[in-house]
């Protein structure tokens, strides 16, 4: 393991956020079918929004079988206010598929979740680490961010993914992915912030190759408009 990730997980251990669809860090229980729809429910939309949403539909529909034999207008109307309807849609496609054709279980491998409706590259790598403790890469915007700092990347934004998703396969562990992942995630979010990040208190600061630079917040480079 990198030191970058060494690092990170013993921030991650004191650290983490508490938030309802994550298991204790180091522990591998998350459940398959609340980190989906966590992951589903964060896709454009913030931990702060989705929080009150995962809360109703868990205690409306606890489990897949559940979701599969709800009413489409139901869910439909639970989901109102968090936007992008289509991903109400397609969660309640996948949960079909999952409870007709899995047995009631989501398939571990990244191409098998890719294969269900409304799972792409980025959910399929989170759902594969934070679920089932496989290693994947897991890149999203806040990723990207931190990892173009710590490496200085000078490459604009979108030109600079390829690189970037390298770049996050090279410092992420075997063990612990879906932590090192979500870790990432919280890092990004409270820490290595769009504007005024707090290196001071920075878990990668010895690391971070933006923070020598003096001007950190100028990365990720973005291509002119
Ligand atoms: N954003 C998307 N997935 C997340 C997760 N598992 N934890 C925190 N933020 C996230």
């Amino acid at each position: 393991m990198t030191e970058i990730a060494s690092d990170l997980l013993r921030w991650y251990d004191r650290h983490a956020r508490s938030l309802p669809w994550r298991s204790a860090p180091g522990t591998n229980a998350a459940d398959p079918y609340r980190v989906w729809l966590s992951e589903i429910m964060l896709q454009q939309t913030t931990v702060a929004a989705v929080k009150p949403y995962f809360e109703k539909f868990t205690a409306l529909w606890p489990d897949v079988a559940a979701l599969a034999a709800a009413d489409d207008a139901d869910v439909m109307s639970a989901w109102a206010g968090l936007g992008y309807y289509a991903r109400a849609r397609n969660l309640l496609a996948c949960a079909r598929v999952v409870a007709a054709q899995h047995e009631g279980g989501f398939p571990e491998s990244e191409a098998g979740l890719r294969a269900l409706p409304g799972i792409g590259f980025y959910t399929a790598a989170a759902i594969a680490a934070i679920a089932f403790g496989q290693r994947a890469v897991v890149v999203d915007g806040n990723v990207e961010r931190v990892v173009s700092r710590l490496f200085a990347v000078e490459t604009p934004l979108p030109g600079a993914k390829p690189a970037l998703y390298a770049l996050t396969n090279g410092i992420t562990p075997h063990a612990r992915s879906g932590d090192f992942a979500q870790a990432m995630m919280d890092l990004g979010a409270t820490i290595c912030t769009p504007r005024n990040p707090a290196c001071a208190i920075c878990p990668l600061r010895s690391h971070c190759a933006a923070f020598r630079t003096g001007a950190p917040a100028q990365f990720p480079f973005k291509a002119a408009k």
